[in-house]
């Protein structure tokens, strides 16, 4: 594994209750960041599998606490601005400041776009592409006004660069990711803040397995990129959270100094094909 020095440094992960937006706060931490771990921790209606709870989310922060960093554990929906611009006020009030943002929280669920119900589009767009905004806007600012630059890491997929049947509103947003990265990467250069998206292929998580488990198998197969094979690696399906957040520790780092506006596919080469 690389070795970073985020010593000083304040991480503040979005859906750090399980799966990969845990393992990008225990990596931070790791590396001597502190971590601001916050997620929603209840249902949202459109969604058809169990999202993180208060209990996930403290075990996150005691996973934090046992790499030796300082956790605060925020409950926040990444749809709600006014939550949104608390928890960034809270999180500079109690940490000091924000040094790296992590777009991580995100939801999944099917529906053809002739059929699809206004809800849950609205859902999908508020959770996966206007949280990902509200964040960077408030986080954003703050680092305008500190003046000593910052890093916004988002997770888009490999859906923000293929499109998948029966997943329009899914693909929509982490397309949206991938403009909203640049244009910030853009906006933000000149304070020295860097900007990118990641684009992961099928992660072994809660959310591939919450959502087989809604659909069944048929509807997976008939996603096409979404079903098999996800990987060009003989043996391997689906990839491990570990593997994007390698790649959220690179690009918070001084060695991806010069990297912004970039969506970096972590895909065992899906989107090659
Ligand atoms: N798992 C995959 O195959 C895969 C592939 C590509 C991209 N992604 C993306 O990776 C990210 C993380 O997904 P995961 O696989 O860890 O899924 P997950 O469902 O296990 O975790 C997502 C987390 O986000 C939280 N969350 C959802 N809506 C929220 C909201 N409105 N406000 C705050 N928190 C909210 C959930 O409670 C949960 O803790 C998502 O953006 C997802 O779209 C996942």
């Amino acid at each position: 594994m690389p070795e970073y020095d985020f010593s000083g440094k304040v991480a503040f992960v979005t859906g750090a209750g399980r799966a990969q937006g845990r393992s990008h706060a225990q990596h931070y931490a790791r590396h001597g960041a502190d971590v601001v771990v916050t997620d929603i921790c209840e249902n949202i209606e459109t969604n058809p599998y169990d999202l993180s709870s208060s209990d996930d989310l403290a075990e996150t922060a005691n996973l934090v606490e046992d790499e030796g960093q300082e956790a605060l554990k925020i409950e926040m929906d990444v749809r709600e601005e006014a939550e949104v611009e608390a928890a960034v006020e809270e999180a500079i009030d109690e940490m000091g400041k924000i040094d790296f943002l992590a777009n991580n929280a995100g939801i999944f669920n099917a529906a053809d776009m002739t059929e699809m119900p206004e809800q849950q589009w609205d859902e999908m767009i508020d959770t996966n592409l206007k949280g990902v905004w509200l964040c960077s806007k408030h986080v954003g600012k703050h680092f305008i006004e500190r003046g000593d630059g910052g890093k916004i890491v988002s997770t888009s997929s490999a859906a923000g660069l293929v499109g998948s049947p029966s997943a329009g509103h899914y693909v929509a947003t982490k397309h949206g990711v991938i403009g909203l990265t640049k244009t910030l990467a853009l906006e933000l250069a000149e304070y020295d803040v860097n900007v990118n998206a990641v684009c992961p292929t099928g992660v072994d998580t809660e959310m591939i397995s919450g959502f087989a488990e809604a659909y069944g198998q048929e509807m997976m197969d008939e996603m096409g990129a979404f079903s098999g094979p996800w990987s060009v690696f003989e043996g391997v399906d689906m990839i491990e959270e570990t593997d994007i957040s390698e790649a959220y520790m690179w690009l918070s780092s001084d060695a991806a100094r010069y990297v912004t506006g970039i969506a970096l596919p972590v895909d065992a080469g899906m989107t090659a094909k």
